[in-house]
């Protein structure tokens, strides 16, 4: 489904379900987006351009209708070596943003246009170690840009916070329509450095799904970055 245009200068919180349990993630989803979250963050590892290995298209096509019937969406983050390759299969198992990694991508032009083609939200991810120049010739053609505060692979980790200092320049970079998404080590204490930064796709992992209740903490993580409370 299109993300409405909107929804990119919009604040949201992303639950990735990496840190969900996986033997009841549908309920895990469904608690969430009870507490008022609209995108789902979806973490995809190769086990090559990062050393863990996640999940693949049959898990997005698995939650895709039920976040869609719920009126979300699903932002896909692709940690993969040759992602252009799995653009298609994303998409068609129900993807509604996907991010491809600029240290992947030799031709992140193409890349990014592949994924506009396919009528998908088209993201650049970046990592801690990578300048943000390297993002520079697409800025003007995505929908977003997902700076990470960890190096990709693993939930739970230490936000590096002077990766922070890249989501100022990026928005300097990028035209007021694209979100910058900014994914690691988020937490109820570091969430408005965050927005304050100039973030406004929130991904939180571990803080929502190893909290004894998701949906509370979703719900308070959203109260801290300014998400209208779920009716
Ligand atoms: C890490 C992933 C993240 C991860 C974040 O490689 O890209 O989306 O789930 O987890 P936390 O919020 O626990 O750092
Ligand atoms: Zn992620």
């Amino acid at each position: 489904m299109t993300i409405p245009a909107e929804v990119y200068r919009e604040y949201h919180l992303l639950p990735s379900i990496l840190s969900a349990d996986f033997s009841r993630l549908g309920e895990e989803v469904d608690s969430v987006m009870d507490a008022g979250v609209r995108i789902v963050h979806v973490d995809v590892m190769d086990g090559h351009f990062v050393p863990n290995i996640t999940i693949g298209p049959v898990v997005v096509a698995a939650l895709a209708p039920r976040v869609h019937e719920r009126g979300g969406w699903l932002s896909v983050h692709l940690m993969i070596e040759h992602p252009e390759s799995y653009i298609e299969a994303f998409a068609k198992a129900g993807a509604d943003a996907l991010s491809v990694h600029v240290e992947a991508c030799p031709h992140l032009y193409h890349a990014v246009q592949a994924i506009k083609d396919l009528g998908v939200g088209a993201g650049v991810a970046i990592n801690p170690g990578t300048d943000v120049t390297r993002v520079s010739e697409v800025t003007s053609l995505v929908d977003l840009i997902l700076v990470m505060t960890v190096n990709p692979g693993f939930g739970g980790q230490e936000m590096i916070v002077p990766a922070l200092r890249k989501v100022p320049v990026l928005r300097s970079m990028l035209p007021d329509t694209a979100a910058i998404e900014l994914d690691g080590g988020v937490k109820r204490d570091n969430i408005r450095r965050v927005v304050e930064a100039g973030a406004n796709w929130i991904v939180a992992g571990s803080a929502v799904f190893g909290a004894p209740d998701p949906a509370a903490e979703a719900r308070a993580l959203q109260g801290l970055i300014g998400v209208p409370e779920a009716s």
